[in-house]
């Protein structure tokens, strides 16, 4: 038996097309746009009809019907497989037979069917450049967002088959410096101090008084602009210090990877690039892309309707290298060492003007020298807002640290933890609170939409009911144990073939399971993971209903391995969802 196509929608839209162009003399202009259906319309929905009978003048039913009758002579829309409906204006309704749903489920029965069935990136190799802060700061709940969407956009690209390299684009060249620098020669901080794991708060408060300093006297703010340009050309007690300074972030940072589960296949950083960035003028240059305006260089967009009046900045006047010089350089590497295909930068949407001036000037670049161009996204992402509603900054007041809001999330959970499972041995329990403390953070923030802004609340972060991470987890570790008492049992011997699937809730619940590969699809495609987290929401209430309603384990013997397979899919699904979202998967609870 063939296997069944890994995303019907998506199968459907193409073969329904295709049929309408190709069988019924349709011509380009239709397109059968099948979505998913409500229930009680069946499991897709075809509505291209409509707009191409108003387009040529014909009654949208009768291209259905003309439709529905050249799909009835083929195998895969026999009425064993599927039923069709004209319906309406002129949809076509497909509702899926109990032995299709079986042999979707018995197709692609555990995480590596399916990981094989959506492997069309192909080993494309996808730099994703996330969570980056810059150093010599804490990272704070405003640093949540590109960390955590960041490394769900790497699995979920990961499931498509893409080959993912997770690069860390840490700011550690910056402005920062050059204010830090001056500060700790007018304060004549001892550094041997400062051991690694214990000095950021010291650094920070350093740092807080610096940019005092800068922003009260142009004075200071000249000698800062000196020490970086010091620094940037390599002055070697300076870079002494800058090292000092980076191996205590990135001690906190790595701190805080761990205790997320977060990992990074290069760290490199603005510095890495400090060598390259003389090419980057050079080339810029030469091709008249950039030009000269003292020491500064900058790339003019005179006839772009936006930036006509804003250059953007690739040089500093005093020679020093920018934000903008580090990530030209970083183009160039990732296209040429990295031999990257595609590039994700998950930063916030007020740079957007960043990225969209060095995407432009990345092609110019790129297209006079020939260069490999890779696709350049921008992954924008809202705000994280104080309650002040105002953005959350290091600088203007004591923001919530990332540490504290984890160690707080994790202390709330293992309270439920004890509460709900007193004979757990206190390993499983920490592990377990965790688990669960993390997951609810992640959570709270990937289920937003991440375009839009959002208000921090302790209430949201530490949720644990309803639309959260622990209540999936929770389903999850529920399924788990059917599973052990199905194996103790001996009940699920010799069940891979897929027995029918009954009417009602049983059948509820398999629908949904098929419309897994639709939703990943559909944030695959705008790189938007709380879609998936919707989805997983309503699939754990459509098993909770399902188990409310059917009895799983003491029925019959063929109901029994029907249900207990129900359950099983559901187990995968839920346990691979909660993987590409980058939460942990919890067998108890
Ligand atoms: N360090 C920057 C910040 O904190 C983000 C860097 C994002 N990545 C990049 N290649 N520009 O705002």
């Amino acid at each position: 038996m063939e296997r069944p196509p890994f995303d019907l929608q998506r199968h459907y839209e193409a073969r329904l097309t295709q049929v309408g162009q190709e069988v019924c003399g349709f011509d380009q202009n239709f397109s059968a746009q099948v979505q998913l259906a409500p229930i009680r319309f069946g499991d897709y929905q075809a509505n291209g009809a409509l707009a191409y009978g108003r387009f040529c003048q014909i009654h949208p039913r009768k291209i259905a019907q003309r439709l529905v009758d050249a799909l009835r002579s083929e195998e895969e829309f026999s009425p064993a497989l599927c039923d069709l409906q004209v319906a309406g204006g002129g949809f076509v309704n497909i509702s899926l037979s109990s032995l299709a749903l079986a042999r979707w489920l018995a197709a692609y029965g555990d995480a590596h069917a399916l990981r094989t069935g959506a492997n069309e990136l192909d080993g494309r190799i996808h730099v994703v450049d996330f969570s980056s802060p810059n150093s010599a700061k804490q990272m704070h709940v405003g640093h949540l967002r590109s960390l955590v969407l960041g490394d769900a956009i790497c699995r979920i690209l990961e499931f498509f088959g893409a080959k993912v390299i997770r690069d860390n684009h840490i700011g550690d060249w910056g402005t920062q410096f050059g204010i830090l620098l001056r500060q700790i020669r007018l304060e004549g901080t001892d550094f041997e101090q400062l051991a690694p794991g214990s000095g950021l708060e010291a650094l920070e408060e350093l740092y807080r008084r610096g940019v005092q300093a800068v922003e009260e006297s142009e004075e200071a703010a000249r000698e800062a602009r000196e020490e970086l340009a010091a620094l940037q050309s390599g002055d070697a007690p300076r870079l002494e210090l800058w090292k000092r300074i980076n191996a205590i972030s990135y001690a906190a940072f790595q701190k805080i990877y761990d205790l997320c589960s977060v990992h990074f296949d290069l760290v490199l950083g603005e510095s890495f690039y400090r060598d390259s960035v003389g090419r980057v003028f050079e080339e810029l240059e030469k091709y008249g892309i950039a030009e000269k305006n003292g020491g500064a260089l900058a790339v003019f967009f005179r006839n772009h309707g936006q930036f006509y009046e804003q250059p953007f900045l690739i040089r500093k006047a005093d020679g020093a290298s920018n934000y903008a010089s580090t990530d030209l350089a970083a183009v160039l590497y990732r296209s040429e060492q990295l031999g990257a295909d595609e590039i994700f930068y998950v930063v916030d949407a007020r740079q957007q003007d960043h990225f969209q001036q060095l995407f432009l000037t990345v092609e110019r670049w790129f297209e006079k020298t020939g260069y490999r161009l890779p696709g350049l996204h921008h992954i924008s992402f809202g705000t994280v807002c104080g309650e002040d509603g105002k953005a959350i900054r290091t600088r203007s007041g004591e923001p919530i640290r990332l540490q504290q809001l984890f160690s707080e999330a994790i202390a709330r959970a293992r309270t439920i933890v004890e509460e709900k499972n007193p004979e757990l041995d206190r390993e499983s329990r920490d592990r377990i609170a965790r688990a669960v403390g993390i997951g609810a953070v992640k959570y709270g923030d990937l289920s937003q939409n991440r375009s839009n802004n959002y208000l921090f609340s302790w209430d949201r972060m530490l949720a644990f009911n309803g639309n959260t991470a622990p209540y999936l987890q929770y389903a999850l570790a529920r399924l788990h144990a059917i599973a052990r008492r199905a194996a103790s049992e001996n009940l699920s011997d010799g069940v891979d073939a897929m027995p029918p699937i009954q009417e009602g809730e049983e059948r509820s619940l398999a629908r949904k399971l098929l419309h897994f590969p639709t939703v990943l699809h559909q944030v695959l495609a705008d790189l938007r993971p709380h879609l998936l987290c919707t989805y997983l929401y309503e699939l754990a209430g459509e098993f909770s209903t399902f188990y409310a309603a059917c009895r799983v384990i003491d029925g019959d013997r063929a109901t029994t391995r029907r249900r207990l397979l129900l359950c099983d899919r559901t187990k995968t699904i839920l346990g691979l969802g909660l993987e590409l979202l980058g939460l942990e998967a919890l067998d108890q609870m």
